[in-house]
């Protein structure tokens, strides 16, 4: 083989191994995230969008969410809200930072990596976006009373929390 071959082999080689680092990242801490809340399922643009109206996400909001690949972040901000992703895997937390810079928000958008049940919410949050495992419910609803003033607004995707009366 020659040293072209050879240099051609090798850049395979770490392209390869890099792809599966990172799979291999991604699905050790999709499995965490499984047990810990939920794994990574999108709301997609459609659901996002329906979530940020009924929460009236616009300018100068403050949101905060288990941000997955950082959709309703990267919307949110794109109104003028300031949004505050907290995500367990950090293989979505680079994601969502590169298609923030990507989308030209990255100024109104933060991803952080981090177990949010170990992570204090900001009070001055006045909404937060969840689509969770119904299991995990009763405990992140504690969670948020705890640690959110009355009077945010929070969004729930797919599931309710136990004993609380949907308002729309
Ligand atoms: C069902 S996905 C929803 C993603 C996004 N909010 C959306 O609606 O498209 C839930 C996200 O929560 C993340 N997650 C699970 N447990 C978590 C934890 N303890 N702390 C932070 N994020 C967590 C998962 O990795 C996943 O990306």
């Amino acid at each position: 083989m020659n040293s072209a071959g050879f240099v051609f082999d090798l850049v395979w080689l770490a392209l390869a191994l890099a792809v599966l680092a990172v799979m291999s990242v991604y699905g050790f801490f999709t499995l965490i995230g499984a047990v810990s809340f939920v794994p990574f399922v999108p709301s997609g643009k459609a659901k996002s969008r329906t979530m940020l109206d009924l929460a009236g996400i616009g300018e100068g909001s403050r949101i905060l969410i288990g941000s997955g690949d950082g959709q309703l972040c990267l919307m949110a901000a794109k109104r003028g809200a300031y949004a505050l992703g907290l995500e367990i895997n950090p293989v979505l937390v680079c994601l969502s930072k590169m298609r923030a810079k990507l989308w030209k928000v990255d100024r109104n958008c933060r991803f952080i990596f981090v177990d949010m049940w170990k992570y204090d919410l900001p009070p001055e949050t006045q909404a937060v976006f969840v689509y969770g495992w119904p299991d995990h419910m009763a405990k992140l609803w504690n969670k948020l009373k705890k640690e959110l003033p009355a009077g945010t607004k929070i969004v729930s995707h797919a599931f309710v929390f136990p004993g609380q009366e949907p308002v729309s």
